[in-house]
C-alpha cells in the first residue's frame, strides 16, 4: 500500500488504510473512478491512486494544495537540491526586503518564534515566484509539513503554548528552513500513474452538482465526527496557502472567515449524511463511509439511514486508537459502512 508522508492531521486514516482500501476495491470496477469527497491530509487518496482514477475534494484550501501536489500532479518532483536551487535567492530577498511579512507581524512568539515567522514569510514569498502550479503546490506542502513539525502547540493550531511551557524553548529554537529543505526530499519519489486525477476545493453540496461527478463510480466519505471544526484547528495552514492577509480574532488569532461544517452540529449532522447517501443511491454510485462509533450521529442511526437507501449495505467495526491531536489517545471503534449500487 502506498503511504504518504503527510501533515499531522486530526482524523487521518493512515493506520486504517488496510481496512478502508479493500472495502473500496470490493465495490469499484477495475480502472473505475473514486471520489474522496473530504480528503483532508490526502492519506486515503494517495493509497487509492495505485488502483483507481482519483478525484479529491475538501472545503479547506490547504487540503486542495496537497491534492494538487500529490494526487493531480503526474510529473513534477522536488528534492532538497531543487528546492535550494529554485528558492534560496528569493528567500534571502524577502528576509531583507520583507515583501511578505504577515506571519512575522501576526504570529511572532505565538505558534512560532519571530525568526521562524520571518522564514515562513520568506519561503512563502519565494514559492509564490515559482511558475509551475504543481511545483508550487509541492513546495507549499513541504512548508506546511515543516510548520507542523516546529509548531509550539499541542499538535494543532486551535491554541498555542503559554510562554512558560517547558517545551517552548526547544520548539522555538528549531530551524524551520532546515526542516523545510528536509521535507522537500519526502516528495522526491512520489507515486505516479497515467490516470487523469482531479482536485476540487468546495463545499461537497456544490461539488455534487458538477458534471465531472457523473462519471464517479464510488464515493468515499470521511466527514468530521465531532464538534471540532477543521477550519479552527488548521487556520494557520489555510492562511499560509491563501496568504490573503485575513482579519484575525480571539487570543488564538483565528482567521475570521472560517467555514463551519454542518457535520459538526448534532442537530444538523443527520441531514448532511442523508444528502450524500441519497445522492449516491439516486445516481447509481457506490458509497464507502468511515466514521467513529462515538460520532455526533449514532452508529445505529447512520447504518439505518444507509439501509433505507441501499439494498446492499454492510457494516464493519474496527478497534482503533484514535489520535485526538494533543488530548491523548482514546480507545474507539472506527466503523466502515460499504453500500453497493
Ligand atoms: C476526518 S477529516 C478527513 C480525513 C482524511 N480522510 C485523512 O485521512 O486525512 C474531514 C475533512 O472534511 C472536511 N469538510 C468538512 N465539512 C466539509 C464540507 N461541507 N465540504 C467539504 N469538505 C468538508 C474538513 O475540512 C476535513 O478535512
Amino acid at each position: 500500500m502506498n503511504t504518504l508522508d503527510t501533515i499531522r492531521y486530526m482524523g487521518i486514516k493512515t493506520k486504517l488504510l488496510d481496512n478502508i482500501i479493500p472495502e473500496i476495491q470490493k465495490v469499484t470496477p477495475k480502472n473505475g473512478i473514486v471520489l474522496d469527497i473530504m480528503a483532508g491530509s490526502n492519506a486515503v487518496s494517495y493509497a487509492l491512486k495505485e488502483f483507481f482514477t482519483v478525484y479529491t475534494n475538501d472545503i479547506q484550501e490547504y487540503s486542495y494544495t496537497i491534492s494538487k501536489a500529490v494526487i493531480e500532479n503526474q510529473a513534477e518532483t522536488i528534492s532538497k537540491e531543487t528546492a535550494k536551487k529554485e528558492l534560496s535567492e528569493n528567500i534571502d530577498k524577502n528576509l531583507q526586503d520583507k515583501l511578505y511579512n504577515f506571519f512575522e507581524n501576526t504570529y511572532s512568539d505565538t505558534y512560532f518564534s519571530k525568526k521562524q515567522c520571518e522564514y515562513i514569510d520568506a519561503i512563502r514569498y519565494s514559492v509564490s515566484q515559482i511558475k509551475n502550479k504543481y511545483r508550487q503546490a509541492l513546495y507549499l506542502f513541504a512548508l506546511m509539513d515543516a510548520m507542523c513539525k516546529v509548531q509550539s502547540t499541542p499538535g494543532h493550531f486551535a491554541q498555542f503554548m503559554p510562554s512558560d511551557h517547558k517545551r517552548i524553548i526547544p520548539l522555538q529554537n528549531m530551524d524551520i528552513l532546515e526542516e523545510f529543505w528536509d521535507k522537500c526530499n519526502n516528495y522526491s519519489a512520489l507515486c505516479f500513474t497515467d490516470k487523469n486525477n482531479k482536485a476540487f476545493c468546495m463545499d461537497y453540496k456544490e461539488l455534487l452538482k458538477l458534471n465531472d461527478i457523473k462519471s464517479v463510480d464510488t464515493v468515499y466519505l470521511d466527514s468530521p465526527y465531532s464538534q471540532e471544526q477543521y477550519s479552527r484547528f488548521y487556520h494557520i495552514l489555510e492562511t499560509l496557502v491563501k496568504y490573503d492577509n485575513p482579519k484575525v480574532d480571539f487570543k488564538a488569532k483565528y482567521r475570521d472567515d472560517r467555514f463551519q461544517s454542518d457535520f459538526c452540529y448534532k442537530n444538523r449532522v443527520k441531514k448532511e449524511f442523508e444528502t450524500i447517501i441519497s445522492f449516491c443511491s439516486k445516481n447509481g454510485k457506490n458509497l464507502v463511509i468511515s466514521y467513529s462509533n462515538k460520532g455526533l450521529l449514532a452508529e445505529n442511526e447512520l447504518f439505518a439511514l444507509c439501509k433505507s437507501y441501499f439494498k446492499k449495505a454492510e457494516l464493519k467495526e474496527i478497534d482503533y486508537k484514535h489520535s485526538t491531536q494533543g488530548k491523548g489517545e482514546q480507545k474507539l471503534k472506527e466503523i466502515i459502512i460499504t453500500c453497493a449500487k
